[in-house]
């Protein structure tokens, strides 16, 4: 258990939903907070919350020019990191089974290669907080959505879905090493993300008790933080037991009857 108090934090996707509640909650422990998001705008907007406290660095994290910029912005903002949450996404859905490219690369672009970009920005300020007294973490946001095949997911859940597994593959190659690799679950969480969804989303919560949730699971020390558990244990049954998905539940929501071909 430790407390996450004091520290130097980067986090993406900082500017609404998710990450922006979990800017107001850290703030409030003193600590001191960089906040990424490609709308400079709204992240100046939150650092007058904390202006000493809070420090801007507005980034593309799928954009690996941007991100060459950023790598130096960061390194003039701070020396080392205790904390990185990355948490930056985008979701499209694939009506109709459209299978458009474009829209496949901008998730994957945000999702998962904003990801890769993140770490890799922060791996060597994380290295420097390593001590035996400490262990820095990187934590990325993923998706309940990527337990099992939902439809109209394809792009989104799949990029979570790799996602997991390259966390997974980092915490294998680092595991000799003082890092923490921590990849996050969420269900459904009331966000802009989320606005236009016009299906019901069960157990929706608020993106305050998101981001207490998961400061819980990072301060607890858990690896995996899945939220909430009324929905992450059925569907971790559903992805265990695949069967029973693709035979009752999948039918039950697919919106494609017939396929068309142009
Ligand atoms: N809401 C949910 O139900 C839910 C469920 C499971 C997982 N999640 C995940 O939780 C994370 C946060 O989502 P949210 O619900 O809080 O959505 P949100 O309110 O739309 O926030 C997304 C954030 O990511 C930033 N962003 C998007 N693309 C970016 C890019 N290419 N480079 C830098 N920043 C980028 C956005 O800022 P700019 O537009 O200013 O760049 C915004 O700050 C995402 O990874 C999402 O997939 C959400």
């Amino acid at each position: 258990m430790w407390e996450i108090r004091d520290k130097n934090i980067w986090i993406t996707g900082a500017s609404s939903g998710v990450g922006q509640a979990l800017v107001k909650l850290l703030v409030k422990r003193n600590n001191f907070i960089i906040v990424s998001s490609r709308s400079r705008t709204k992240l100046l907007e939150l650092q007058m919350l904390a202006p000493t406290r809070i420090r801007v660095l507005d980034c593309d994290v799928g954009n690996d020019e941007d991100m060459v910029r950023a790598q130096r912005a960061l390194s003039e903002l701070t020396d080392q990191l205790d904390l990185v949450i990355a948490c930056a996404g985008t979701c499209e859905y694939d009506d109709g089974l459209q299978l458009d490219i474009a829209s496949y690369r901008r998730v994957f672009d945000a999702n998962f290669f904003g990801v890769v970009n993140t770490l890799r920005l922060a791996l060597p300020h994380l290295a420097r907080a390593m001590s035996p007294a400490q262990k820095p973490v990187f934590a990325a946001v993923g998706s309940l959505s990527s337990v099992v095949g939902f439809p109209r997911a394809e792009a989104y859940g799949a990029s979570k879905a790799a996602l997991g597994y390259f966390l997974d593959a980092v915490r294998a190659d680092t595991s000799r090493v003082a890092l923490s690799i921590v990849h996050i679950r969420p269900g459904f969480v009331d966000t802009p993300l989320t606005s236009t969804n016009d299906f019901s989303m069960p157990f929706l919560m608020s993106p305050e008790s998101a981001a207490e949730r998961i400061l819980s699971g990072l301060e607890a020390g858990h690896k995996q933080i899945d939220f909430p558990r009324r929905l992450s244990l059925p569907l971790r049954f559903l992805g265990f037991f695949r069967t029973l998905w693709f035979r009752f539940c999948a039918p039950k929501i697919t919106r494609i009857y017939k396929l068309r071909f142009h």
